[in-house]
């Protein structure tokens, strides 16, 4: 399929599921809050969400930040758009894909992802675009899901993958710290948080 006609399947689908969106995540949330909040005390300065989706992440992020959140979906924008009305930390929500974003190099302080690489159609050109928006020096915090390395889940989670993906547009299987590697990124460190799939990852952008 031609990379501009799958960007556009998979942002149709975030636009279907926005408005459930919060509905559908609620059993998971809470598991993930206490994830979220631990990532983003780490948060500082000038800080990018790429994928922010519905703004789950809004309320985690410390006073003292300037946050600018980005989704390739419309509707998920308004969603976040309204969450953000409130907050002071919250400067802008901007409808863009991460794969071309128009801010210049090295422009963010910090750059936040929690479960995007599970559904961005080009990991890698996104994880490129992420270190070249991110200042020399700066953070990437992510919190996201990967395929296992275990010998019996892993050939499970590729029979399953077509499930979520026909849904959400979300693959299960992704491997995104192998990712990060392809796209230059070097000081990884990572922390499971359930089984070997829900990883908390902090990177340090050295260019
Ligand atoms: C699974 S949701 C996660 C939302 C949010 N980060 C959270 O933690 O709840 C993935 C989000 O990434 C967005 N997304 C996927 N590919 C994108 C792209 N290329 N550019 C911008 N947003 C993208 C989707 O529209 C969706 O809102």
């Amino acid at each position: 399929m031609p990379d501009a006609k799958k960007t556009e399947k998979i942002k149709h689908r975030y636009n279907r599921i926005a408005k459930l969106y919060d509905v559908v995540e609620k059993p998971m949330e809470n598991m993930f809050s206490k994830h979220r909040k631990e990532m983003l005390r780490n948060a500082c300065g000038n800080v990018l969400e790429v994928g922010v989706g519905t703004g789950k992440n809004f309320h985690y992020y410390p006073d003292n930040v300037e946050v600018t959140a980005i989704d390739f979906s419309p509707k998920m924008v308004k969603i976040a758009s309204e969450k953000a009305k409130d907050l002071k930390n919250i400067k802008d929500v901007l409808e863009m894909n991460v794969e071309n974003m128009t801010f210049a190099d090295n422009t963010f302080d910090t750059v936040v992802t929690s479960c995007v690489f599970c559904s961005v159609p080009h990991p890698v050109k996104v994880l490129k675009e992420i270190k070249r928006v991110c200042k020399n020096g700066g953070k990437v915090l992510m919190l996201e899901h990967v395929k296992s390395n275990k010998p019996v889940l892993a050939p499970f989670m590729d029979i399953l993958n077509p499930v979520p993906f026909h849904l959400y547009g979300a693959n299960i299987n992704r491997d995104t710290v192998d990712n990060l590697r392809k796209a230059g990124f070097k000081n990884i460190f990572v922390e499971d948080l359930w089984l070997d799939i829900l990883k908390l990852i902090t990177i340090r952008n050295d260019k």
